[in-house]
């Protein structure tokens, strides 16, 4: 029986440190209805990303953050139920950016028609959707890797982390992960085929780090800061790239960050070692790199060069639970809520 009404996810309140269920409001609304040009969708996928731990803060960004009230933010499939745009009819699927709800009114012109012959829809939300396309365009326009140099990624049995490391290998680099616990090292060794794993729990981390990369480190594509930071820092080649994807171990931190200050050693070896260390945010690249990117993200993933992995949650309801965990380490592979 088709659901009467809107079911929604809304920030209740902004989380200091760890985001707790409370932060998060459950709400049932009317379904919204469309205007000329729009398209009524039912989500049937929402993505759950890191990103979305900075929208809930009013921390500047680069993106504004999400008001108290509002919807939660997020890439979603949906299901077109009613169109009033002609190239969109019933039961077509689209991607779209309806936030944390089971309803949703689009802008027709907005959407992303997506064939689920073509690809599972899910697809569009992980591997072929943005976190692998960050993967894609981080690493090739920032990182550059070359044949037999040593790439470096962590939260590796994520989407862009195991998305980085398998182009960097399809470029004939050596791809090291750093992932935790041992069942995600060895998932991302014997599935997603890196040359090496590290478990970044272990308390040798350092030293099991440099034994993997015997012969230093040319790319870091850094996801995560933090502890992993310190170890793989030491280790960076002469003109080593540094593309800065994300910090998802300091997204829940309050106050500074432990230890020393590290700056002035990094500018030591800026200097000396010639490094270029570069942030990006993927939308900068999305236009000039997005259409070429799907194609050849498509062609490595049907020759089987590039593999991947989802964790699907059930319910809307569930989604808070979940995106508190990401943050920690609890999915395993792109995080998706099926509705
Ligand atoms: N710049 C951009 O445009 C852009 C776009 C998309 C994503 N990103 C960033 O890319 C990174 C990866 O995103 P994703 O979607 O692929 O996430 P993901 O890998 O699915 O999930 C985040 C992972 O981070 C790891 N992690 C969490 N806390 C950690 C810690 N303290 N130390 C080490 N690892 C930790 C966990 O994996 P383990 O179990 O392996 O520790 C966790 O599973 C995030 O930083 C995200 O913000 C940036």
């Amino acid at each position: 029986m088709p659901q009467s009404e809107n079911l929604r996810i809304v920030l209740a309140s902004r989380p200091e440190g760890r985001p707790k269920p409370e932060n998060f409001r459950l709400e049932h609304v009317a379904i919204p209805a469309p205007s000329d040009g729009e398209v009524l969708l039912a989500t049937r996928y929402l993505s759950l990303d890191p990103y979305m731990r900075g929208r809930m803060s009013t921390a500047k960004s680069y993106a504004a953050s999400t008001e108290i009230g509002e919807v939660m933010t997020g890439g979603t499939v949906g299901e077109v139920l009613e169109s009033r745009h002609p190239d969109f009819k019933p039961g077509d699927f689209a991607l779209s950016h309806s936030g944390w709800q089971s309803h949703a009114v689009a802008k027709g012109a907005e959407l992303r028609k997506l064939d689920p012959s073509t690809a599972p829809l899910t697809t569009a939300l992980g591997v072929l959707g943005m976190p692998g396309f960050t993967a894609y365009a981080g690493l090739l326009t920032i990182g550059q890797p070359k044949p037999g140099e040593t790439v470096v990624v962590a939260a590796a049995s994520g989407p862009v982390g195991s998305a980085v490391g398998q182009i960097a290998r399809i470029k004939g680099a050596r791809a090291v992960g750093i992932t935790g616990g041992p069942e995600k090292c060895a998932y991302v060794r014997e599935n997603f085929g890196f040359d090496a794993v590290v478990d970044h729990r272990d308390p040798d981390l350092v030293a099991k780090l440099a034994a993997a990369c015997p012969n230093g480190i040319d790319v870091y594509f850094e996801n995560v800061g933090g502890h992993v930071w310190d170890a793989v820092f030491p280790l960076f080649n002469m003109f080593a790239r540094i593309p800065v994807c994300g910090l998802v171990a300091q997204y829940n931190a309050t106050g500074e960050f432990p230890g020393p200050d590290r700056l002035p050693v990094l500018m030591r070896q800026v200097l000396s070692k010639s490094l270029t260390i570069r942030g990006f945010i993927q939308r900068e690249f999305a236009e000039a790199q997005g259409p070429v990117f799907r194609q050849e993200m498509a062609g490595w993933i049907t020759d089987g060069a590039v593999k991947y992995k989802e964790d699907i949650v059930e319910g809307l309801q569930n989604a808070p639970e979940a995106f508190i965990g990401l943050l920690e380490g609890k999915n395993f592979g792109k995080l998706v809520v099926k509705l």
